[in-house]
């Protein structure tokens, strides 16, 4: 049985190496040489990688593609996107290029204001905690002006602070709400430190003041943490164009195809099933993008799914309508995102990612996000609503089955052109590429 290790942060990387090896491999040299062979050769570069995290023993590569043809606002850009399924960036290429001969993409955002709690428990009368709140505020912004001098100058900083009372849904719950304007920055630990400097003076000025019984002062600070869910700082992008320019190129007229688009867009927004899967499809694009970026991609979506559900029910987060001979598609997603800060200027492919977008700030980004996501939307639905997904995701995955197989260049390219027009399906792929070795197909493995 494995044995538990104590202190393993404390060790060199080697040693970390060595344990890992040992512990997980039958031959420890041959892993340690495997895990090395993913250092990045140059060692400031691997130094770097080293630090974003605990624990670090290598590099966990993922393909960096681009994706280009976005017209977004009349601008070009070639996206960035970092993402590991076949079809990904294939399909917001080719939804670019469509969109590129029909005006592309206009995007505006609507709101960017970011959100964070104090969650604290009281004893006592509301009417008296509201007074109180309502009259140490001041002092709220004074304790926290070291920490928001910065963002301030930049045109951010705290937006308000308000009292919540939660005792409907937990006895004794209340919230401090603050709102927050973060700039160029995702702002999570300037929101968090400016909470938690609340949450101080909170503390302390309740004591001081004799509003309060001694029961009462016994206020308790639960956490103070900013949300992700960010409905308030939200963006919206859309395609546009008159049905009879929609040549959906796969045999079926443009009206049809209208109306079989729009109806999968409908099904989404009354369907959980579906809409779980479709926005799924719209993450594609937008995490892509988002990890591309160094932006946080889990905050990102967990806004975007509560978001989906904001009247109570999961929906689609892109809507479509077709009306007087004009199909309009769109999206409102929030996107709390930042291009100051974090990974942004530390990480060399992300560096790269932003110089390649033209260093945007954090509102365009948020517009080029979002493109990304509609686009992805749009050449998922596409292909649902005419030849089916599998045709252009087995085309793909062809390569990916190729090299499971250790395909030679010679059989790739063989099978590549074998497959051209014919679906894909991996047992197909199995065949053909016994068939071009000259072995003999395995016969597949009953389970008993
Ligand atoms: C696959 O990663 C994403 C899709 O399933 C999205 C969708 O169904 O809309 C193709």
């Amino acid at each position: 049985m494995k044995q538990p290790i104590k202190g393993f942060s404390k060790l060199t990387k080697e040693a970390k190496l060595e344990w890992l090896a040992a512990t997980y491999s039958k031959n420890p040299e041959a892993t340690i040489a495997f895990l090395q062979s993913y250092w990045h050769e140059d060692a400031k570069v691997q130094k770097l990688h080293d630090d974003f995290i605990e624990n670090t023993v290598t590099n966990y590569y993922m393909p960096f593609g681009v994706a280009p043809n976005f017209k977004i606002n009349g601008k070009l850009y070639t996206i960035p996107m970092a993402i590991e399924e076949s079809s990904v960036v294939a399909a917001a290429a080719k939804a670019a290029g469509f969109w590129l001969e029909r005006g592309g993409f206009k995007a505006s955002v609507i709101a960017t204001k970011k959100i964070g709690h104090v969650h604290f428990m009281y004893e006592g009368a509301v009417e008296k905690l509201t007074t109180f709140i309502e009259a140490i505020t001041p002092k709220f912004f004074e304790d926290t002006e070291g920490l928001t001098a910065n963002m301030r100058a930049r045109g951010g900083g705290i937006l308000n602070i308000e009292l919540k009372d939660k005792t409907a849904a937990m006895d004794n719950y209340f919230q401090l709400e603050a709102h927050f304007e973060t700039c160029d920055s995702m702002g999570a630990n300037f929101i968090n430190s400016c909470l938690e400097q609340f949450a101080k003076t909170l503390t302390s000025e309740v004591q001081k003041s004799d509003l309060f019984t001694a029961a009462e002062k016994d206020i308790q600070i639960v956490m103070c943490i900013l949300s992700n869910y960010t409905p308030d700082c939200v963006v919206r992008a859309e395609v546009s164009c008159p049905v009879s320019q929609l040549n959906a190129d796969e045999g079926i007229s443009p009206e049809t195809f209208a109306m079989k688009f729009q109806r999968a867009v409908r099904i989404a927004e009354i369907e959980p099933y579906r809409a779980t899967t479709h926005n799924k499809g719209i993450y594609n694009g937008i995490d892509a993008v988002v990890i591309a970026t160094g932006n946080d991609f889990r905050a990102i979506e967990a806004a975007g799914h509560t978001y989906a559900s904001k009247d109570g029910q999961y929906r689609s987060l892109t809507h479509c309508e077709v009306k007087d001979g004009q199909f309009r598609f769109w999206i409102e997603v929030p996107m709390a995102l930042g291009t100051v800060g974090g990974l942004t200027k530390l990480h060399p492919m992300v560096k790269f990612a932003h110089q390649m977008l033209g260093n945007p700030n954090a509102e365009e980004l948020m517009c080029v996000i979002a493109a990304s996501g509609l686009a992805q939307n749009f050449a998922a639905l596409r292909a649902l609503t005419t030849t089916g997904i599998q045709k252009g995701h087995m085309k793909m995955h062809l390569l990916n089955i190729l090299n499971q197989l250790e395909a030679t260049e010679e059989e790739i390219a063989e099978i590549k052109a074998y497959f051209e027009d014919k679906v894909v399906t991996h047992s197909d792929v199995v065949k053909k590429f016994c068939e071009v070795r000259g072995i003999e197909v395995p016969t597949p493995k009953v389970k008993q």
